[in-house]
């Protein structure tokens, strides 16, 4: 194990509380009761939960954990996640409720109405029948952020297809090992999308992607939104116009098992082949609506709902598409960045459409506090209500900023922790209930269970840290990873088999109230911006290209993203001198192999690498050399003078890109 982030350790003796605004409390859609409903009766409180979907077929079991660590969720219901996120608000009289204000990143805007949602999904549903595709086939999805992206993933729900989104940043290889992976039979792109001012190239990548081998995909439904010129192939190509715009707007669903899959979405594990992670329909969805109506305390008929997150990851699935959709809100999806064209962007957006629930990321805000408080108080931001935060530790600093510039001191904040395998919130404030600390994402949701274990999986006493588990099932666990049961069973659940707890891969450390500070991961998994790369992964790249003969890559703090990724590598022979350009050709080989979040931000070129004498890097020294520390303990090297010649090197200046 690795030593978790220091950065935040020492900050438990927080004193600081912000509890919540009394009006807030007294509306608040959960109060401090529901802990205590959890705690009594955990299966009934999930089961009123799922009542708030609508279910063809009632379910005649909660909870099946005979086959653990294999679960199967109300077993025997029967329902469509589609139906659940438009059809049932359309029939309830919502039709005329906005679900999406689209903002283009040029500007151009487009307002979805959920009856408009309803049949645009119906048309994308029949379209998918046409096209061959049923029930268990496999659909990869490489979309901007877009109408299109959402009632892509909900057609394939629909039908009883597996979506398997793939973010837009992602490289022609990554789709490939993907469509592979997964055996798609279809993939949906676009002609393009905007980013930063420029249309940025996907349907490209794509072709690029299927021309690296067989793959078992028949079609390329493709969106048009850049208005560039793409490469058709007749055979194999349908513009998404020509094909959905002619279908029916009324579509039957069916209803299916609550256990059908739902997606797969592929995340970094300690390896380089990434985990394709299974998710199924009605404990999925039962908790991501949960969790967006406790965390954000949503109030579907006045609230206005804006997750900054891409598709591509977890958050987009949970907190754009599904959670807020089934619960009838209000959102709004902006497909570019936020400094185009000014940095003042999300505040524009948030001005403009009264924004009152944000959820963005640590990342972000911290690049928020480097533009200036000048452009958000430029803006009325008067209209929210509650921040959340997502996907790394936020630290008080930015927990502060985020209150007072963006907040007006007024809004509580949600720092919300989970996993693309935990499928939805874990650990998160209830906004109506909490006093919370900045930087501390306080407690476990009502319903579900955590802790803090020592090596052998003891609970720690407040005051303690060690490694976050959870100790009970939870509805949107992930079923699976996609092929590989084996490495499902041996990633989370062989480390405390002995307790049944699932290892999450998260340092954790209760303070001395039992509140919960994440100190960020144990592994091997770095955290850049909130997304996440492993460090085999990036090293695999490094030395698939030619010059490369060794590497060894590190997360090292970074104040803006986090961690950024270092690179340390040993090059071949004659092939290379180390220099400027050849650090640069590697930094785009990683670009290209994985993608551009996981090109390295520096790269050193050294003549050896610190291992021990059973050939295992350690890490650890070459994170102290990243963050510019005194180098630690190195009496276990092999050869201790190794660290020495590293170090010397760096001071040289040569190798820094
Ligand atoms: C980290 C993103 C601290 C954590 C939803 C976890 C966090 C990994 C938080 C999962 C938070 C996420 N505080 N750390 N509030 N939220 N993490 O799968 O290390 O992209 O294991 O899911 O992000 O990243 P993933």
């Amino acid at each position: 194990m690795s030593e978790p982030s220091e950065g935040l350790s020492n900050l438990l003796h927080e004193e600081r509380r912000f509890p919540p605004p009394a009006e807030l409390t007294a509306n608040a859609n959960y109060g401090a009761e529901a802990y205590a409903a959890a705690a009594t009766d955990r299966l009934g409180f999930w089961d009123d939960k799922a009542r708030r979907l609508s279910w063809a077929t009632d379910w005649t079991q909660t909870l099946d954990w005979s086959d653990a660590p294999h679960a199967k969720w109300f077993v025997g219901g029967k329902l469509n996640a589609s139906v659940n996120c438009v059809d049932r608000h359309v029939e309830a009289g919502l039709g005329d409720r906005v679900a999406i204000h689209f903002e283009g990143e040029p500007g151009d805007t487009r307002t979805i109405t959920y009856a408009e949602l309803g049949v645009l999904v119906a048309k994308a549903a029949h379209a998918l029948t046409e096209l061959g595709v049923k029930q268990g086939d496999r659909v990869a999805i490489y979309l901007p952020m877009s109408v299109e992206a959402v009632v892509s993933m909900l057609a394939c729900a629909r039908v009883g297809a597996i979506h398997s989104v793939i973010f837009g940043g992602f490289s022609a290889q990554a789709i490939y090992d993907r469509v592979i992976d997964a055996d798609a039979s279809l993939v949906i792109t676009a002609d393009g999308g905007w980013r930063r001012g420029k249309v940025f190239a996907l349907k490209p990548v794509v072709d690029e992607a299927l021309a690296k081998g067989t793959t078992g995909v028949k079609n390329v439904i493709v969106v048009r939104r850049g208005e560039n010129d793409v490469d058709f192939d007749a055979e194999r190509d349908v513009w998404w116009h020509e094909l959905v715009d002619r279908q029916p707007d009324t579509h039957t669903a069916e209803a299916f098992d609550a256990e059908n899959p739902l997606f797969i979405l592929y995340t970094s594990g300690t390896t380089g082949k990434p985990k394709g992670i299974l998710h199924t329909t009605g404990g999925y969805l039962t908790q991501a609506a949960y969790t967006h109506h406790a965390a954000f305390d949503l109030k579907a008929e006045t609230d206005v709902y804006w997750c900054t997150a891409d598709i591509g990851w977890v958050t987009g699935h949970s907190y754009i598409v599904y959670g807020p959709l089934a619960n009838g809100a209000t959102q709004v999806i902006y497909e570019g960045t936020p400094d185009t064209p000014t940095q003042d962007r999300f505040w524009q957006i948030v001005e403009k459409y009264r924004v009152s629930l944000l959820y963005t990321a640590p990342t972000t805000i911290r690049t928020f506090m480097k533009w200036g408080e000048e452009l958000p108080a430029a803006h009325d931001l008067s209209s929210l209500r509650v921040l959340g935060s997502v996907g790394e530790p936020i630290n008080p600093e930015a927990w502060m900023w985020y209150r007072r510039v963006i907040g007006g001191d007024r809004c509580p904040i949600v720092d919300t922790w989970w996993q693309t395998e935990t499928g939805a919130m874990m650990i998160s404030p209830l906004p109506g209930v909490t006093a919370t600390k900045p930087g501390s994402a306080m407690k476990a949701l009502p319903g579900v269970s955590v802790d803090v274990v020592d090596d052998v999986g003891t609970p720690v006493p407040n005051g303690g840290g060690g490694l976050l588990v959870l100790t009970e099932p939870w509805p949107a666990m992930l079923r699976g990873i996609w092929k590989d049961d084996a490495r499902f069973v041996e990633t989370y659940w062989s480390r405390f088999a002995a307790q049944g707890y699932y290892f999450a891969g998260d340092g954790a450390k209760k303070d001395e109230d039992g509140d919960l500070w994440l100190l960020g991961r144990v592994d091997d998994v770095m955290n850049v911006s909130g997304h996440r790369i492993s460090t085999t992964e990036v090293e695999s790249a490094l030395v698939s290209h030619p010059s490369v003969a060794e590497a060894a890559v590190v997360g090292a703090n970074d104040p803006t993203t986090g961690q950024g990724i270092v690179a340390f590598v040993i090059l071949r022979g004659n092939t290379a001198n180390g220099g400027d350009a050849q650090v640069a050709e590697l930094r785009n080989h990683v670009a290209k192999e994985i993608g551009a979040i996981a090109k390295p931000r520096q790269i050193l070129v050294v003549a050896e690498l610190p291992k021990t004498r059973s050939g295992k890097i350690m890490r650890r020294l070459l994170r102290d050399v990243a963050e510019n520390r005194a180098v630690g303990d190195v009496t276990t090297l092999a050869d201790s003078s190794v660290m020495d010649l590293i170090s010397s090197g760096l001071s040289s200046g040569k190798a820094e890109d």
